[in-house]
């Protein structure tokens, strides 16, 4: 092993529903790969907020902030009018706030980059991009108001005076969500894509937005993604329509290399991402800030699933991927990725995938890859066969 790898931390989350299955599932290829990781194993969700009324213990913020990345299975979170009935008795009443975790690892931690890979699972390579989402502003700031409060009403006067009106229905009877954008928070979510293109390799960055409709925020946003493009001579910095974009992407992903968008358009089009790679049963997702990082698959706690072994768990194997990348094991990552690519081909295969085969076996069977392609390449380091896979693996 490398001297100046140090041991890291990981804080494992496995969360509830699938989310246990498919960590359970996939974690053991850390130790496999012989890789120097202490774990630290954590709770969050809603087994939490049941029993104390917060998602997030304070336990577990520790833990995470003692780590250097925390690995996240998924969460269940349920309607607003389910939150305070499943409460215990003491703690009703008190109008206690259900924030989803997920939401308060990225609010706390400032992660404003959400980066999911999207990979040709055939093997063949026809397309290879990355979807980053800002994280922190845009549509999804939390300017979401069930009535028009008052504040608004001159603004949608002045609307109205230009001929389009809106108060038919009353402020009672209206809605309004607000897209919220600043310089700060776009340079530094432009600054992220164009440094992921110049450590990854791509050669163009694109800037998905709605000029001709959101004309304002649009060219503000612009303006600064220019400026930004600037300090990157190397890389193309281009503008698309979303709506362009998500047509393309599914025809002809092969166009895209490194697309970045504001929360919702960047939400809307990473699940998009996830579709072109094969489904949610293989997207992952890395979210990086300063504070931290953390990674998770794309799909959440699958509750009809839960407990069945059956869920696929090759999206917790690519964000296993992710974190070694982001620790510096670029290596492992790749094998990671290739046994994932490679088992999603052969016999073993999940009910998603067509196949009858548990999460436990297809998690064997990905590790096993994982354990031959090192064993084929490392010189340095042991690797340990205690995970090798019991269920053989035939290529289709
Ligand atoms: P979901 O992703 O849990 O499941 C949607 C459907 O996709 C499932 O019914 C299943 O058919 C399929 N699916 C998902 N993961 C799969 C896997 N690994 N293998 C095979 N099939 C898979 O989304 P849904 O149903 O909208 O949400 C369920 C719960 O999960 C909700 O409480 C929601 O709030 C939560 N959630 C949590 C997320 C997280 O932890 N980051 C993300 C998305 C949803
Ligand atoms: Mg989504």
């Amino acid at each position: 092993m490398s001297d100046f790898h140090t041991r890291k931390r990981i804080c494992v989350l496995p969360g509830d529903g699938i989310g246990i299955e498919v960590m359970n599932a996939a974690l053991p290829v850390l130790q496999a790969l012989n890789l120097p990781f202490d774990l630290e194993f954590g709770d969050i969700g809603w087994e939490c907020w049941k029993r104390e009324g917060n998602t997030v213990p304070d336990e577990t913020w520790k833990k995470i902030s003692d780590c250097d990345a925390t690995l996240l299975g998924a969460i269940t979170s349920k309607p607003l009018a389910e939150t305070e009935a499943e409460l215990p008795p003491h703690l009703q009443g008190q109008n206690r706030r259900y924030v989803s975790p997920v939401i308060q690892l990225r609010q706390n931690l400032d992660l404003y980059a959400n980066v999911r890979p999207v990979t040709d699972m055939t093997g063949e390579n026809r397309f290879r991009f990355v979807v980053i989402r800002e994280n922190t502003e845009g549509l999804y700031a939390g300017l979401d108001f069930g009535r028009i409060p008052d504040a608004f009403l001159p603004l949608l006067e002045e609307r109205e005076a230009l001929g389009a009106p809106w108060h038919r229905d009353g402020q009672e009877d209206a809605t309004i969500s607000v897209r919220l954008q600043t310089r700060s928070g776009l340079e530094r979510i432009f600054e992220y894509a164009f440094e992921y293109a110049a450590n990854q390799g791509f050669e163009r960055v694109t800037f998905v937005d709605k000029p001709m409709v959101l004309r304002h925020s649009s060219a503000f946003a612009r303006r600064v993604f220019e400026g930004v493009a600037q300090r990157y001579p190397g890389i193309e910095g281009v503008i698309e329509n979303v709506d362009a974009v998500a047509l393309w992407m599914v025809q002809r992903p092969e166009r895209f290399s490194v697309v970045v968008a504001e929360n919702m358009f960047g939400d809307i089009l990473s699940d998009l991402g996830a579709g072109v790679m094969g489904g949610l049963g293989f997207a992952p997702s890395g979210n990086f800030g300063k504070l931290g990082a953390y990674f998770e698959p794309v799909h959440g706690s699958a509750p009809a699933h839960a407990g069945l072994n059956k869920a696929n768990p090759s999206a917790m194997f690519m964000a296993i991927a992710l974190m070694l990348e982001h620790l510096g094991y670029p290596q492992e990552a790749r094998y990671v990725t290739a046994a994932v690519s490679r088992v999603s081909r052969s016999t073993v295969r999940t009910y998603d995938m067509g196949g009858s085969h548990t999460t436990a076996q297809v998690g064997e069977a990905i590790i096993g890859e994982c354990v031959s392609m090192a064993a084929l390449t490392s010189t340095e380091r042991p690797i340990s066969n205690s995970h090798l896979g019991a269920t053989h693996v035939e290529a289709l």
